[in-house]
């Protein structure tokens, strides 16, 4: 199967490791095992008797049904049939399109995106067309356009909250959106990794699979619940998608583990505690952010509404890629370059890392600035 390079992830591997100060991080200052058993208000040393006693087996092969019982309750609609664990929202997204797409059909892909959403559909054989966020709309989506481009569609592919852009779709956009899917039969395949994380009101918005019955929704414990090292994820779908999905599954997943299996149970179980946490860094960060964009002459942005990260606009003749290089170089920050995710002239910052950190990487990069000629 040929595949396109994963532009984020290639640049995110090389540097990491090495950099002092991560602004190119889109999860939220990850948690501690300690610190979860103390946001869900349990006993460490009784989690600890239940690790020590656990027999490792592969476990629930679909995932547990107190975990399934956990992410259904994140949405409306859902009951635990509805839901099936992954290895990750990568894994997530990886068998959604397995399940739905094949040879000549046509993918609607909202972009920027998450570059599984258009080069897995392209790798499968599918014709993907883009539908282009711009900047002067807020990086909100064109309707109308969206409208001509699904006409034949067998899927349309959206990131909400939207990585890279921050940007948000409303319950009056998905309905939109729903009524144009409806009208072509087309599924949507609603990546809501970073739902959660609003900036505004009661933090979580409502989900796409809540507001359109083909939704193949996809979420994870990595980004808003900050467990990214238990590499959990999951599809909310009809039964004959998560059969579709359970098909390709068998041959790549047989079932996650069982720790990990455990303690996403307790961080969703616990969801309010960890999301009013997440929030708290989110909303703090951005404002420290916000202050730096309107203090710093040469950077300009659109304010993102909710997730973890957001595009700066950057005034100083140089590739994306040579900015952030020369970056890391003078002063150890990592940024991520527009041209890693087809959007050359932008940088993406992720805002949701340890406050300090955040705050000593942008004094560094205003560093870096004041050395650039114009
Ligand atoms: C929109 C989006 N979807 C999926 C993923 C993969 O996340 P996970 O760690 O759950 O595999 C990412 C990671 O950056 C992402 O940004």
């Amino acid at each position: 199967m040929r595949i396109r390079d994963f532009g984020v992830e290639i640049w995110m591997n090389r540097w990491e490791e090495t950099c002092r100060y991560n602004l190119a991080e889109t999860c939220v200052d990850s948690v501690t095992v300690e610190e979860l058993l103390a946001l869900a208000r349990l006993d460490a040393a009784t989690f600890a008797a239940d690790l020590l006693a656990m027999r490792l087996t592969y476990g629930a092969i679909e995932g547990s049904v107190r975990l399934r019982t956990a992410v259904a309750a994140l949405y409306e609609m859902a009951t635990p049939a509805d839901i099936l664990v992954t290895h990750g929202a990568i894994g997530a997204n990886h068998l959604a399109y397995q399940a739905v797409v094949e040879p000549g059909d046509v993918v609607v892909s909202i972009v920027p995106t998450y570059q599984q959403h258009t080069s897995i559909p392209e790798s499968l054989g599918a014709s993907v067309r883009m539908l282009r966020l711009r900047e002067e709309r807020g990086w909100l989506p064109n309707l109308g356009e969206l409208r001509e481009l699904a006409r034949g569609a067998k899927v349309i592919s959206l990131v909400n909250p939207n990585n890279p852009t921050g940007s948000l779709l409303d319950v009056a956009a998905l309905d939109a959106i729903a009524g144009i899917a409806r009208a072509e039969g087309a599924w949507v395949i609603s990546d809501e990794v970073y739902r959660g994380l609003d900036q505004d009101g009661a933090g979580t918005s409502p989900s796409m699979a809540d507001r359109y019955e083909r939704t193949i929704g996809i979420g994870s414990m990595s980004k808003a619940f900050s467990l990214a090292g238990l590499r959990l994820g999951w599809i909310n779908a009809p039964a004959p998608i998560l059969r579709a999905a359970n098909r390709h599954r068998d041959y790549s997943v047989i079932s996650v583990g069982m720790v990990d299996d455990l303690l996403a149970s307790i961080a969703l179980e616990a969801h309010e505690a960890l999301l009013a946490r997440n929030r708290g860094i989110v909303r703090g960060n951005l404002a420290a952010l916000d202050a730096w964009v309107a203090a710093e002459p040469r950077m300009s942005y659109v304010r993102p509404a909710s997730g973890t990260t957001a595009l700066l606009r950057y005034d100083a003749a140089m590739t994306s890629e040579a900015f952030c290089t020369g970056l890391l170089e003078a002063e150890g920050v990592l940024l991520t370059p527009g041209s890693a995710m087809d959007m050359e002239g932008y940088l993406r910052i992720g805002y949701a890392n340890d406050p300090v950190v955040l705050r000593e990487g942008l004094a560094r990069t205003s560093a870096y600035l004041a050395t650039l000629g114009r």
